[in-house]
């Protein structure tokens, strides 16, 4: 794990040109690693994400006895072990930072037969487990957590696993995929409704690997007891990571920039619809598939951006990328509200906390609310700010230069490498003027 001194020094200014592509989606290359690891025969994926949370998930799986050669530039080579085949790993499995590996990995393994106990960074020890521990347990799982509902999660080998009929208490696809991956190993049928569409790439994939997956409505079920076949799984760049780059060329003035090979997954795209609303100029070509996933190259020019109130409707589409969208709301003209948004609160930090401190920081009046911000507009000054170690912080601050008066450092960034290694020098390629440096 890195360092905690790890500063971005961004001096104010510059414009975002030229063409560029992100890292693979952090989402598509857990679940790459997971089905592949549990299918029968070998499976290639390339442009998986060489960031720390997606390589916890293919260690973890290393560590349960599934041989995987790579990461080689994003190519990586699973062969599979089969449904039954994973093994009791000798040590508790790690999973750093990773909400995404430790919840689908809680449903995947519950009903394996094995015993292991799953741990993380002090975040991911602090972020709310029992939205997957309950279902588990209404599953005829043993996941036990601590009296917090946090982590580490003791898994203990049960005999079987029962089909339930859940609906989600929060708009959540890692719940969402936590019960569907342990409804692989259920009797009978599982079935999850969920309140609001939220990231369906377990859905997508499973069905990639053969396996039956029904949606009817907001009710998507499966039957336990099927096996995966191995396949191919081209990952497209992550528009989590675009929306970085999206926001910044927005607001800095001359900017023109292509992000290639960009996944648009409709439950994905809250962010290109946000920023569109709020004036932005993103153009979408190229729409084409890649391996049951939508991708485009998408064109983003500066344009002056106004405030909006933003749609609730939109905020599980583009869940992690409001720390990036505030950004784009402080540089807007006029007020931009959010609401809706309580789950930002127990993200890799408090992001309504953590980004509201960050830009009174930086002179703008932004106001946080239980579910939300209210934002004004406005210039923003240098100085000074801590991404709480946050990777999405760190990268949406080192944007708000390009429209701040003087410096801006961000604290605590070494985080940015569990969803973008790379980073810096790709956005100083791009045309930021960003510097990494300790202390
Ligand atoms: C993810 C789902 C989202 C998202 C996270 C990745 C996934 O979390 O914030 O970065 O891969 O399923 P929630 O489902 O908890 O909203």
């Amino acid at each position: 794990m890195s360092d905690s001194l790890t500063k971005f020094h961004v001096s104010p200014g510059g414009a975002l040109c030229g063409r560029i592509r992100v890292p693979g989606d952090k989402s598509i290359s857990h679940r790459s690693i997971m089905l592949g690891s549990l299918a029968d025969g070998v499976t290639r994926v390339s442009g998986f994400l060489e960031g720390e949370d997606s390589l916890a998930t293919l260690s973890a799986f290393r560590a349960m006895g599934v041989e995987i050669d790579g990461p080689h530039d994003g190519r990586v080579v699973i062969h599979g072990v089969g449904r039954k085949g994973l093994k009791a790993p000798a040590q508790p499995l790690d999973l750093g930072n990773s909400g995404t590996s430790m919840r689908l990995l809680a449903g995947l393994l519950a009903g394996q037969g094995l015993d292991l106990v799953l741990t993380g960074d002090a975040s991911l020890s602090g972020r709310p487990m029992r939205r997957v521990t309950e279902p588990l347990a209404q599953m005829g799982a043993r996941v036990e957590a601590r009296d917090a509902g946090t982590a580490p999660l003791h898994i203990r080998p049960v005999e079987t696993l029962h089909g339930i009929d859940f609906q989600l208490p929060v708009a959540s696809a890692q719940v969402k995929s936590c019960v569907l991956l342990a409804g692989l190993y259920a009797d009978g049928e599982t079935c999850v409704t969920e309140s609001a569409p939220t990231r369906d790439h377990t859905e997508r994939m499973l069905q990639g690997f053969g396996y039956e997956v029904r949606r009817t409505g907001n009710r998507i079920c499966l039957r336990g007891g099927g096996r995966l076949r191995a396949c191919d799984i081209d990952v497209p760049a992550d528009i989590s990571s675009a929306a970085f780059f999206l926001v910044g060329a927005s607001i800095a003035p001359d900017s023109d920039l292509v992000l290639e090979h960009v996944g648009m997954n409709p439950t994905r795209d809250g962010v290109i619809n946000i920023l569109r609303l709020m004036g932005a100029d993103i153009e979408v070509s190229k729409e084409r598939n890649a391996g049951g996933e939508p991708v485009a190259d998408l064109r983003v020019r500066h344009a002056p951006l106004h405030g909006i109130r933003i749609p609730e409707d939109q905020v599980p589409l583009a869940i992690d990328e409001f720390p990036a969208l505030f950004v784009a709301a402080a540089c807007a003209e006029g007020e931009t509200v959010l609401t809706g948004a309580e789950e930002l609160r127990v993200k890799e930090s408090d992001r309504i906390q953590a980004m509201a401190d960050g830009l009174q920081t930086l002179g703008v009046d932004a106001r946080p609310t239980p579910g939300g911000m209210i934002v004004q507009g406005g210039a923003l000054r240098g100085g000074e700010v801590d991404s709480h170690g946050d990777h999405r912080i760190a990268m949406s601050f080192a944007m708000a230069a390009l429209r701040a008066d003087s410096d801006i450092r961000v604290r605590d960034c070494a985080n940015v490498n569990t969803s973008f290694p790379g980073f810096g020098r790709l956005a100083s390629e791009a045309g930021l003027h960003i510097v990494t440096g300790n202390g």
